[in-house]
């Protein structure tokens, strides 16, 4: 492992993050390594146990968090929230952060070589370790992530935009990429889990219902699916190219908010979509006027082009009869 990844660009980051982000991208220039061996290296694959909240916990969810918390000791990080601990931990007790980081996200694809990712949030540390994070969404002064596929790069907000990093295979720096990063507004991809659609509610089966009719629904219109099972590189595709996400609320036993944390997931992924000009919501209300009640407490997520999460939260204002009845009189959404 090399660990002296930098960043190519410090001027482009604000002085007092400039340790905290090349800790994470001397982390995450390895992981990619690692990654990129695959099978060749070690079983980054195996399951290894079950992480706070009875999630099946991979090598390599393990190995990245033990990663990032040893590196992050030194980078004026006091409170460290990870996905794979129980409790908070204390790194350094004069550090002025607090960060929650989701260390590897989207772990089922992880032997199948599709992308995967690491996602982080960072807040000014309070003295309470836990009020530290369950707080408003809005109160994130950076959030990003890490995509490890056949790029590597790291999108990330200081609260002035979005700043798009690839990380240069040869030099391994990384370089700017895109110093302004938009969601395009409008788009006919949308992306959910269509193997749930029997447990979702109304009106999240009418809008894909709407979606699925095409030109000959409502809408007017083709639409075109996705669905990749890292939410990381989902939110990739919808920084490049617009759409939609949605993991909703469903009637399985264990999804009554969803599958997504707030505090590890949604918080930082709806501050990077909101400073790229696209929208974040729990199906109605902004993600970013919440706060998470617990450490790992899921929400349901809608997120990405904003014509489009606004579309989601009209579908929840309809009145019953219209969201039930085949399309209804959803002629109002036409386009
Ligand atoms: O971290 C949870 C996660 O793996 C996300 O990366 C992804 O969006 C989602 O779960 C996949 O959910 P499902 O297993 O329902 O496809
Ligand atoms: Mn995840």
């Amino acid at each position: 492992m090399s660990g002296n990844a930098l960043i190519i660009s410090p001027q482009t980051i604000p002085d007092r993050f400039v340790s905290v982000i090349s800790g994470l991208c001397r982390v995450a220039a390895d992981l990619s390594l690692t990654i990129a061996r695959g099978s060749l290296g070690q079983s980054l694959g195996a399951a290894v146990g079950q992480n706070a909240d009875g999630d099946g916990q991979k090598a390599l969810d393990v190995l990245a968090d033990e990663a990032f918390s040893a590196v992050l000791k030194d980078c004026s990080v006091r409170w460290y929230a990870s996905e794979e601990q129980e409790e908070v931990i204390e790194l350094d007790p004069s550090g002025t952060f607090a960060l929650a980081i989701d260390p590897l996200d989207g772990s089922s694809n992880i032997d199948v070589n599709v992308s995967i990712g690491t996602i982080f949030s960072i807040y000014e540390a309070y003295e309470d370790p836990i009020q530290s994070f369950l707080r408003k969404a809005s109160d994130q002064i950076a959030a990003g992530y890490f995509i490890y596929g056949p790029q590597t790069a790291l999108v990330v907000t200081f609260g002035a935009g979005v700043l798009h990093f690839t990380l240069h295979p040869e030099s391994r720096c990384f370089e700017l990429a895109n110093s302004s990063v938009n969601v395009p507004a409008r788009s006919s991809e949308y992306a959910i889990n269509a193997s749930n659609y029997r447990h979702w509610s109304q009106p999240v089966r009418a809008f894909i219902d709407d979606c699925i009719a095409g030109s000959e629904g409502p809408r007017d219109k083709e639409f075109n699916m996705r669905w990749i099972a890292s939410l990381v590189a989902e939110t990739h595709r919808i920084m490049s190219r617009g759409g939609v996400f949605l993991y909703p609320s469903d009637g399985r036993a264990g999804y009554e908010n969803g599958r997504l944390r707030m505090v590890y997931e949604c918080a930082p992924i709806a501050m990077l979509i909101e400073q790229a000009g696209g929208g974040a919501t729990d199906g109605c209300d902004a993600i970013l006027g919440q706060s998470a009640a617990s450490l790992h407490a899921r929400t349901p997520f809608v997120f990405g082009s904003l014509e489009k999460v606004e579309r989601v939260a009209a579908y929840h204002d309809l009145p019953e009869n219209e969201v039930s009845a085949l399309f209804g009189s959803r002629g109002l959404f036409r386009a």
